[in-house]
């Protein structure tokens, strides 16, 4: 061992041992007499002291060292006169007797600090550099504790952790497939799973009624802060149950990881129906940290000659507490956040409610002071707040109030990351209709059950069927989603024809599954949870990046190794794949 102790481990009781330690030079301090080292590993940072009056030589040599040397040094633990309450190893220090470089090291391009001088593409560049930082190292130990506990938790419950295939077949549902040619089967391709769905239900066939899975997924899809290509999910599957036994026993998982891991108590998770979320927050994932719901004002604002609004299918506001005051200049900010493409409303109408209980709006020309008044009675608001209020097609119109309530809260504060606000949603619609493509899509996959009363409408009116589907919202992020399955072949087949399959096309893609409906398949259901989320928000992060060892960056490169890259000429013939320049 070229180390007796940690550079985390050293304290009082320590004191008068000799000791080895081994890590890489964080710093170094020269003070005349005295050369302080402050020696980094992944559990801490030890000062290390070379004394010129005892030996001089030992001293000198110490001096000549570099940031990030690798040493491994020998010494007596001693009492600090100076002693640092911040560092876990603040009231001692090393007198270094000897020490060894095993290796050196150039200058860092950046500083391994948390407040580190490097930006982004140069820290993913030398990401094995940026992974020595304290920050990074929290993120990726807070990543273990989850793994590990969410592990502890299913084993309990009997869940089987069983692995199953990177190599798939590709399907068209979902987002686009990362594929593989293949080179022993000329012409043909793997594709990578978007997740295990059908290998879980697979599984369930063969009576594994308990599965889990931490299980890397990939997805060809435009990324974001919370998105990757490569992504790890906690993907689990359960025989023999209703939503409500899923739902009860991965919120138990959830309340186990928030007591273990953040030491919170959440009491029992609210649940809201995919409607009501719509109608109150303007999204299916709303953030409950804080409250400005939608009110909807058709009823009091039409008919009053102002065609904006008389022309708009929903005419809906939120109450602003406390923000009357707001400036001719802040309130076109907002009015330019809402008019940003990716917001993509027309205008913001406003409705002051000053403290002395007068009331002025950016439409006044239309509306009488009852009907202002009418108007801040129905969205709550109370002298000394702010009524916004956006107007058009109704889903427009929510998904833009969506942003702009998110973006006031982030205004006003009211979205801290130390506060937790989980929330299921429930009674997902079944399809969606898509107007360009001029077909149905599942909402959530095309392996969810209807709920059994709505089945009769899969030929009447798709539209109007509720799925049997669910999503866990941590702080409006999607952490999770899952469904009862369809368990039966028939149901299943149809379900591909709504969704526009031809029966050759259902059982060229999904035979095996149909197939295997027919052998005794049990009722199932399960979810998926995004581990890399989960982290992130238990992290209060902003972006999963930040929570894995090596990420790609947002044009799905990693720059470290240098991928996606060409290949050579003789493998792509090998794969029969010719370019077209
Ligand atoms: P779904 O597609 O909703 O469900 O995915 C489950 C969860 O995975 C996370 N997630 C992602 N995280 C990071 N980067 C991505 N690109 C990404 N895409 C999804 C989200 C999401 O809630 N097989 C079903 C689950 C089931 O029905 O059991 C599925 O994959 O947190």
């Amino acid at each position: 061992m070229l180390r007796t102790h940690t550079c985390g481990e050293l304290n009082m009781a320590h004191v008068g041992q000799i000791v080895n330690l081994a890590g890489w030079l964080q710093r170094s301090r020269d003070m005349g007499g005295l050369t302080f080292i402050d020696l980094r590993d992944r559990y801490g940072i030890t000062q290390l002291v070379f004394n010129m009056e005892i030996n001089s030589a030992l001293c000198m040599e110490a001096r000549k060292l570099g940031r990030e040397f690798v040493l491994s040094v020998t010494g007596k633990v001693a009492e600090r006169s100076n002693k640092n309450p911040k560092m876990a190893t603040g009231d001692v220090e090393m007198l270094v007797d000897s020490f060894t470089v095993l290796n050196v090291s150039k200058t860092p391009p950046f500083t391994i600090e948390d407040n580190t001088d490097g930006g982004e593409e140069l820290r993913m560049k030398y990401r094995y550099l940026d992974l020595r930082r304290g920050v990074n190292r929290k993120n990726l130990e807070l990543r273990h504790k989850l793994g590990i506990e969410t592990r502890n938790y299913l084993n309990e419950l009997k869940f089987m952790e069983i692995e199953t295939p990177y190599l798939i077949k590709s399907t068209p549902e979902g987002a686009r497939d990362f594929v593989v040619p293949s080179r022993m089967n000329n012409g043909q391709f793997y594709a990578l799973p978007q997740s295990p769905q059908t290998f879980k239900q697979l599984l369930m066939v063969a009576g594994y009624d308990r599965y889990f899975q931490i299980v890397r997924c990939f997805r060809d899809e435009d990324l974001r802060a919370d998105r990757q290509p490569e992504f790890t999910q906690i993907d689990c599957e359960m025989a023999f149950v209703t939503q409500e036994d899923i739902l009860q026993t991965f919120e138990g998982l959830a309340r186990h990881l928030f007591r273990v891991v953040l030491n919170i108590e959440t009491g029992e998770f609210p649940r809201m129906s995919y409607d009501q979320a719509m109608k109150l927050y303007g999204c299916d994932k709303p953030d409950l940290r804080f409250g400005m719901v939608f009110s909807e004002l058709n009823d009091i604002v039409k008919g009053k000659d102002f065609k904006v609004f008389d022309d708009a299918e929903l005419i809906v506001g939120i109450n602003a507490a406390g923000c009357s005051e707001y400036s001719r200049k802040q309130l076109d900010e907002l009015t330019d956040f809402v008019k940003r493409p990716q917001v993509g409303a027309t205008g913001l109408v406003y409705l002051r409610y000053a403290t002395d209980g007068t009331l002025k709006s950016s439409v006044d020309k239309f509306y009488s002071p009852e009907d202002l008044r009418a108007i801040a009675t129905k969205c709550g608001a109370l002298p000394g707040d702010l009524v916004l209020i956006l107007a058009g097609r109704t889903d427009k119109t929510r998904s833009a109030l969506c942003d702009l309530r998110l973006e006031m809260g982030n205004r006003l504060g009211l979205r801290k990351a130390s506060e937790f606000k989980p929330l299921w949603v429930t009674d997902f619609p079944l399809f969606e209709w898509d107007e360009e493509t001029r077909r149905f899509y599942a909402k959530h996959h095309p392996f969810t059950s209807p709920v059994p009363e709505d089945i009769p409408l899969l030929d009447t009116n798709p539209v109007a069927m509720r799925a049997n589907a669910y999503d866990l919202v941590i702080n409006g992020t999607e952490i999770g989603g899952g469904s009862i399955r369809i368990h039966n072949k028939d149901l299943q087949k149809k379900m591909f024809t709504v969704l526009g399959f031809s029966d050759e096309d259902s059982s060229n893609q999904f035979g095996f599954l149909m197939n295997a409906f027919e052998y005794g398949a049990p009722p199932h259901g399960g979810i998926a949870f995004g581990f890399d989320r989960w982290t992130t928000i238990f992290g209060g992060g902003e972006s999963i990046r930040d929570y894995i060892a090596f990420p790609k960056n947002n044009s799905g490169r990693d720059v470290m190794i240098d991928s996606p890259s060409a290949i050579k000429e003789e493998q792509l013939k090998e794969l029969n794949i010719r370019l077209t320049p």
